[in-house]
């Protein structure tokens, strides 16, 4: 089973191309046309309506990067990768390892627009970095890429960046509107705060890694954002916090840390005011998002924005301030 966008059959050419675009359109199946509307299969989920159900799989010149290597290995390969501009970044599992470079050589010959490819081998540490292994194409880890009509240039063997958050950027874009203030308390090169920016919200944006403030500002001036529409703070943010103002709107990507965060970012939040927070939580448990919020916060929308592991999934709340707190006293 699959996850497929399905779209009116007068608006199919629009979403093919949107798809393709952003990386979604996953080529291994074709698309299906039934009663007006045209399913189309997706790597990954983006906004729109989305069909689950069983994928009709492309016989015909799929670009599955697997067809081109030798049977005794296509079965141990990896079915999906990430693309960050250029670079194809690849996740190995030991017994494959002896083989990454027959199947880095495979996935540049069926994606032309791939001019290397890396193993990933995690993300670690504070600034949460991707350990990253160039096996095929030249040296270097700055690239360009392209998403919802934006660009970001950024090393990522020295900054955050995935991929895989453009729906939620999208989301939030949507949702958003002009003279906002908003809070990107995590903003690492900030794909958010520029998408935010880009719509009139007058953004503040944290990370304390320096890497990330260096390509922030080459990220705002690549989307011709005035310096007027927002402020980087090179610092972690409970040091810059008390001297912040109140927010519209606060973002906390930070999955692995952001609920420690939630109580003391949650204060520099204005009555009718939103966060969105993104945390990983391992799939058996039920996180009540209330339990860690005073009674005048409440939770409006979650989801599931992709699997992490095979045990836990990144999950994005959006919390809403309903009203101060009324101070009970004794008189
Ligand atoms: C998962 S990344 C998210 C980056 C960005 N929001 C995005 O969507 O690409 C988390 C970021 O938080 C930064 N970070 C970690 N601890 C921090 C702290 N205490 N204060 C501010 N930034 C922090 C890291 O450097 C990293 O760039």
């Amino acid at each position: 089973m699959i996850k497929h966008l399905k779209v009116l059959e007068r608006n199919a050419q629009d979403a093919r191309l949107f798809l393709e675009k952003s990386n979604a359109l996953n080529e291994d199946f074709l698309p299906i046309k039934k009663e007006g509307y045209i399913l189309w299969p997706l790597n990954f989920e983006v906004k729109g309506e989305i069909v689950v159900c069983e994928g009709v799989e492309s016989k015909r010149n799929s670009r599955d990067y697997r067809q081109l290597l030798p049977s005794e290995i296509r079965g141990l390969a990896p079915r999906s990768f990430d693309i960050f501009g250029d670079i194809g970044i690849i996740r190995i599992s030991d017994e494959c390892l002896e083989y990454s470079k027959i199947i880095a050589k495979a996935l540049l010959e069926s994606h032309l627009n791939l001019k290397k490819v890396a193993i990933d081998k995690g993300v670690k540490g504070e600034y949460r970095i991707r350990q990253l292994q160039m096996i095929m194409g030249e040296p270097g880890f700055v690239s360009v890429h392209r998403e919802n009509g934006f660009e970001f240039k950024l090393d990522i063997s020295k900054v955050y960046f995935s991929p895989r958050l453009s729906m939620e950027r999208s989301r939030i874009y949507e949702m958003s509107e002009s003279r906002e203030e908003v809070l990107d308390a995590f903003a690492g090169v900030c794909p958010f705060s520029v998408s935010l920016a880009s719509k009139g919200c007058k953004v503040t944006a944290v990370d304390s890694n320096p890497d990330s403030e260096f390509w922030a500002h080459e990220n705002f001036r690549r989307n011709k954002i005035l310096k007027s529409s927002y402020d980087f703070l090179c610092s972690k943010i409970e040091e810059v916090l008390p001297e912040l103002k109140f927010y519209d709107r606060i973002i906390m990507n930070s999955p692995t840390t952001s609920l420690n965060y939630l109580q003391l970012i949650s204060s520099k939040l204005n009555v009718g005011g939103v966060i969105h927070l993104y945390t990983i939580i391992e799939n058996d448990i039920n996180l009540r998002i209330g339990d860690y919020l005073p009674s005048n916060f409440s939770c409006v929308f979650e989801r599931v924005v992709h699997p992490y592991s095979p045990s836990s999934s990144l999950v994005v709340f959006d919390i809403v301030k309903v009203k101060n707190n009324v101070q009970k006293t004794n008189q």
